[in-house]
Formats: structure tokens, sequence, C-alpha cells
């Protein structure tokens, strides 16, 4: 049966890094509550370079790791909360920059959980013949959506792109898939309302502070530590594939403590869950491809190994992928 495999992997991020005691300068807060609560020691912040920068230095990285001519790609599949503009999106500007003019462009939109629910799309057009091959990122310039003033939540987040190249394979890639949304939920996370301001209405054409992440993170928390954990096991059952047979996990990097709680859950041994959130902090959609292209450039993946990926996000959705190197 034909699958979707992860040919190479990529990642950009900006230069400026932000740590813990530089946030301890502008709101009430301190190294040791971030880093306890969270995992989190430093974080890249935009020098001024927008999401579309970060996914196009990833979506170069990735061609040239795979040696692949621009002119060859398919589609191109752009996750992302935080575009440069509402049109055109990131994926047609990814398309132009990078000269793949043969490829059809388009956004997704899962927060978190974005980048799987890229992976899943092109894995579908790739399963059906319809496209031979994509590329996927999950690309995010979270600190334009932050509230600086906001100790609750600013801490949190860093900036950042990351993806894959992918294409049809006869022997490994994406074995099993579990998807989930839980829309009731949606007011627990939200970021960039736009009010419906017009010229034939009294509405205030304010942002603030609904612009901004808003977030309660106790539920959110609560959301992570059940879906996440139940995704994983929904997808292990499937596939028949035991938690010692798995070699890495790679999470969500939200929050150190959540990860802790899916692997005690999961029976998936802790050391096996990679980490990289303490000096990039939650980059939503591109936190997934970032730890995995951190993880394949270490070389620590041998062609072969059983990979979960399992993020959750804003929605609320959660996404979760067996993958055979
Ligand atoms: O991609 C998905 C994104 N979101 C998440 O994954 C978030 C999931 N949730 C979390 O990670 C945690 O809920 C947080 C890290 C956001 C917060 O940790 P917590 O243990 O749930 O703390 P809390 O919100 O219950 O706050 C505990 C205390 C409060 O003070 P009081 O009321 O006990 O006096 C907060 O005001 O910590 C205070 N606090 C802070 N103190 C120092 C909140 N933020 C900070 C801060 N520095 N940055």
């Amino acid at each position: 049966m034909k699958t979707t495999k992860i040919v190479s992997t990529g990642a950009c991020v900006p230069e400026q890094i932000i740590t813990n005691d530089d946030l301890a300068k502008i709101v009430d807060t301190s190294d040791e509550w971030i880093v306890q609560r969270t995992g989190i020691r430093q974080r890249r912040i935009s020098g001024g370079e927008n999401t579309s920068v970060l996914a196009i230095g990833t979506a170069r990285m990735v061609l040239e790791r795979a040696q692949v001519e621009p002119k060859d790609v398919d589609l191109i599949i752009v996750a992302s909360v935080t575009p440069d503009y509402g049109t055109p999106s990131l994926a047609c500007m990814v398309q132009k920059e990078i000269g793949a003019e043969n490829a059809v462009a388009f956004d997704v939109v899962a927060a978190c959980s974005g980048f799987m629910f890229g992976l899943s799309v092109a894995d579908k057009y790739i399963k059906t013949g319809l496209y031979r091959n994509a590329i996927v990122i999950g690309a995010e310039t979270l600190s334009k959506i932050i509230n600086w003033e906001d100790r609750a939540t600013c801490v949190l987040f860093g900036d950042g792109a990351g993806g894959a190249y992918v294409e049809a394979s006869e022997d490994s890639g994406i074995m099993q898939e579990d998807l989930g949304s839980k829309g009731e939920l949606w007011e627990i996370l939200t970021e960039g309302y736009t009010s419906p301001a017009n010229a034939f209405n009294d509405v205030k054409p304010g942002v603030a502070p609904d612009y901004y992440v808003n977030m309660d993170g106790r539920s959110v928390f609560k959301f992570a530590t059940k879906m996440v954990v139940k995704s994983v096991n929904r997808v292990l059952e499937q596939a028949g594939v035991t938690p010692e047979e798995i070699a890495f996990v790679v999470p969500h990097q939200a929050n150190v403590r959540i990860i802790d709680v899916v692997a005690h859950k999961s029976g998936i041994p802790r050391e096996k869950f990679y980490t990289n959130m303490d000096h990039y902090g939650n980059t939503s959609s591109a936190s997934i491809p970032m730890a995995l292209n951190e993880l394949n450039s270490k070389g620590l993946i041998k062609r072969g190994d059983k990979v979960i990926l399992t993020g959750f996000g804003g929605g609320m959705t959660w996404g979760t992928m067996l993958i055979t190197w």
C-alpha cells in the first residue's frame, strides 16, 4: 500500500533570543516560576521578520536536503495562526519565493495542531495519487499577537517555523493517525479576534484585548493531558503497536508538565519524549516540526524506527500520527 514518507526536515528561527530574565524586566515574573511551571528557559522572538520569512527559510532547507527541484513540487501546505496577510496565504508566498511554479498552495488553520492537520491533508492527496509529493510547514510569529503586559501568556510563546518534504512511498511512512476537534471548548484559547466594525454599524473597531492570545491555562492543561493521552493510546491500539516499540515521541512543546503526564499515562517511557521547549518555548504549529527537525538533524532517528508525533491546540483540536521512519 502507498504511504507518505518524510524525506527531509527543516526549520528556520529568528536570531533574537529572549530569556526568562529578559521577560522579568517587563512583567512581574521570574526565571524560577517559568522554568518550574513550563520548562521554558528562552525563546526566539522576531527582530522584524514576519512569518513568511521563516516559512520560506524552512521550505528552502527541506528542498535542499531532499535534493528536489522547486518545479517538481506538487503541493505546498502551511499551517499558521499568524500569517502575514489574510490573503495571500503563506503557502502562495512560499511558492513564489522558492519558484515552485507547478505546485498547488494553501494554508490550514488548526492552531498548535496545525502541522498535524497539514500533514494529514498532504497524506490523503498523496495516498489517492493526485499529488506525488508535498512541502508541509508550521510557521508562526506569535510575538505579534501576544499581549506583552499579560504575564500569564507572554512567557509561554516563541517564534519559529519547521517543516518537512514528504513523498509517496511503498515501504515506510505515516501508518496511523488520529485527528480530532472539540469546538464546544473554543473559548478556552483564542487569538486574533477582529470586530465586525463597518461604516454602517456602531461596533467599535478596537483590537485590544481580544486581538491577543487569551487563554484559560488550567482548562487547556486539562484538555491536553486528557486528549493527548487518549489519542496516543488510540493510535497505538489501532496500529497494534506496543509502547515499548516506540523509538521517539515528538510532542507539541507547550509545557514539560503536560509531557510528563502523557508519558506516565501512555506507558511510553519519558526518555523517549523529545523536548526542546527549554530553548524555543511554545511555537504553536511550528513546535512539532521544529522538534522533529532537531531530532532528525542530530541523527538520532534511524530508518525503520517507529515515531509518534502528537499535538493539541486551539479550536480545541488534537492530532497524533504513528510514522515508520
Ligand atoms: O499550545 C497550547 C497553549 N497552551 C498551553 O499549553 C497552556 C496549558 N497550561 C499551562 O501550561 C499552565 O496552566 C500555565 C503554565 C499557563 C500556568 O500554570 P499553572 O500552574 O496552571 O498556574 P496558574 O494559572 O494556576 O497560576 C498560578 C499562580 C497565579 O497566582 P495566584 O493566583 O496563585 O497568586 C498566577 O497569577 O501563578 C501566577 N502566575 C505567574 N507568576 C509568575 C501566572 N503567570 C505567572 C508568571 N510569573 N508568568
